[in-house]
């Protein structure tokens, strides 16, 4: 059933728990919730205390809210999130964009596993999102307004903020000079509903669309984000070849295994991000 709370009453009982302004929140992609592991002065909040919050059911979602700090910025980052294919109405995907929103975060950092359509981007390199291609059938805005998020119809000339973008590049730079070895390419990121991996004629298509990378996730919060004007950042860790580019199948644990190879650069990317970013 869809949720009929607020999200004002979620940023509410989240504020009465961990009183700090929030300026940035974060929500952690399928394997990579150990960057959670980094926050200073970690509170963690159950998504089933949160008023209005769904559950999440896939395995590698610890489905948490954690708050914190990093690096002296106040972070609220989602440790599990809620997708499409789970059979979650999109108000409640974007419900804990919009509770962030209430919450006063000027700056939301997606990311996700996704696969690649680029041969150049092999499994276990990142990727920045300079756009999308929402191709999961439907808006998450869809339905009657609320006009105090943002207005009936929003631009998304830019949603992926262009500053951002920057800050990771020149981060991922800084890294790859410290000797770690990987590679951050930039690219438009597919959201597609799932929950079934794509066939190969699907990656062609969505390659002849202007894809380079296929996932599950992220657009719909994306949109609400700048929906209601918050700053996005979106970064794809790239976990498999899409369907038919290597010869092999596509298997979730694979997915896993690649976010677990990463861990330890896209940790590092995330904290240097967040601080670059700052308050
Ligand atoms: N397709 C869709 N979603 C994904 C993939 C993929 O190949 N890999 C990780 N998430």
């Amino acid at each position: 059933m869809p949720s009929t709370t607020n999200p004002r009453e979620a940023a509410e009982f989240i504020r009465s728990r961990f009183g700090e302004p929030i300026s940035t929140a974060v929500v952690l992609g399928s394997g990579l919730g150990a960057f959670a592991d980094e926050i200073e002065g970690a509170f963690r909040i159950p998504y089933e205390e949160i008023p209005g919050f769904a559950r999440s059911t896939v395995e590698g979602h610890a489905g948490q809210l954690v708050l914190g700090h990093i690096g002296g910025v106040n972070v609220a980052v989602q440790q599990g999130r809620f997708h499409f294919y789970e059979g979650y109405e999109m108000g409640q995907v974007i419900f804990p964009t919009r509770t962030f929103a209430c919450l006063g975060a000027k700056n939301l950092i997606l990311t996700n596993a996704a696969g690649s359509l680029n041969t150049d981007m092999k499994p276990g390199s990142l990727m920045v999102i300079t756009d999308h291609l929402n191709c999961m059938g439907v808006s998450p805005l869809r339905g009657k307004n609320d006009d105090s998020f943002g207005p009936r119809f929003p631009d998304m000339t830019r949603v992926y903020d262009r500053e951002f973008q920057e800050f990771a590049e020149e981060e991922a730079a800084a890294i790859a000079r410290s000797g770690a070895d990987f590679y951050l390419g930039r690219g438009v990121y597919c959201a597609l509903s799932g929950p079934t991996y794509e066939t190969p004629a699907e990656i062609r298509m969505y390659r002849l669309l202007g894809a380079d990378a296929v996932g599950m996730s992220t657009v719909p919060e994306a949109i609400a984000a700048r929906h209601a004007g918050l700053r996005v950042l979106g970064i794809s860790c790239i976990t498999n070849l899409g369907a038919g580019l290597s010869g092999e199948i596509i298997d979730h644990s694979e997915v896993m295994e690649t976010g677990e190879k990463v861990k330890g650069v896209f940790k590092e990317l995330l904290k240097r991000v967040i601080s670059r970013i700052g308050s």
